[in-house]
């Protein structure tokens, strides 16, 4: 059978251009994700929070932890370029320490940026894909939700609730033709990871059959399938792009 973007000589046609907001999108595999989805024709915007914007994108500076600052980002995206029709939950933080020295400070600072800055943008930014009855909405965990590491507890805990939330928010908005799927990166080569030591990187490698870190470009690319049109069957979905670190957990 053919998909609704094929024509009849069996070619993919361009799908609709559509509005995408994604944060945390100035580097790493946010910035790798707005690009692909861009290269896809789609009109890409980016929230950013320190340094410079990325060339070439709409970008709003917020800090995602803030709900005013959330709120205006999304108000902005929509008065430039339409009510973001596929968002990417990516912007995150990794604060790595033992579990008894993880204060309650870091805890929560972990959650208010890792978990309910997801939350809260599904709320701010869902109004257009309700009216659409089309959406994409795509969280960024990590492995570590699954199979955890020494010195993670807190945020092993703040991207183990984006699963729960992925597959709740995916009954509530299926039937709004919104999907929600969580894309489950293992170790990826980021500033995120700059500072692991010899020993921490073999730790990680020991465990993944392809014994190798990633790029954000592979991660994208998942990220980029989930958005597309022929996905359209694909919701509350646990995607790993790891090189196998955690398979079958
Ligand atoms: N790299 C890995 O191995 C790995 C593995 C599993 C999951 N992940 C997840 O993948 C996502 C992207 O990480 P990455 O590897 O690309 O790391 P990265 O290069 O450190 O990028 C993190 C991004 O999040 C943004 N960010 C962090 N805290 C923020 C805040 N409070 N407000 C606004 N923006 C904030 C950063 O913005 P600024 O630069 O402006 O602060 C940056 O754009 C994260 O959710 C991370 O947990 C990464």
């Amino acid at each position: 059978m053919r998909s609704p973007s094929e024509d009849r000589a069996g070619a993919k046609q361009p799908g609709p251009r559509r509005s995408v907001l994604v944060t945390g999108g100035n580097r790493g595999i946010g910035l790798a994700t707005a690009l692909r989805l861009r290269e896809s024709g789609h009109k890409v915007a980016v929230t950013y929070r320190r340094g410079a914007p990325p060339d070439g994108f709409f970008a709003v500076r917020c800090d995602i932890r803030d709900n005013e600052e959330l709120t205006h980002a999304v108000k902005h995206v929509k008065e430039s370029q339409g009510a973001p029709e596929i968002i990417v939950a990516n912007a995150g933080m990794l604060h790595e320490s033992a579990m008894n020295a993880t204060s309650d400070a870091d805890f929560d600072d972990l959650i208010e940026t890792n978990t309910k800055s997801a939350l809260r943008l599904a709320r701010l930014g869902i109004g257009g894909m309700l009216r659409a009855r089309w959406g994409r909405l795509i969280y960024i965990s990590s492995m570590a939700a699954f199979s955890g590491a020494p010195g993670v507890t807190a945020y092993a805990a703040s991207k183990a609730a984006l699963l729960g939330m992925t597959r709740t928010l995916a009954w509530e908005l299926g039937r709004h033709g919104i999907t929600v799927n969580v894309v489950v990166p293992g170790l990826i080569d980021t500033e995120m990871t700059q500072h692991l030591n010899e020993d921490q990187r073999d730790w990680y490698l020991r465990g993944t059959p392809l014994a190798r870190t990633g790029t954000a470009d592979e991660v994208a690319a998942a990220v980029g399938f989930l958005a597309d049109e022929s996905a359209s069957f694909i919701t509350g979905a646990t995607v790993p792009v790891s090189g196998g670190l955690g398979v079958g957990l």
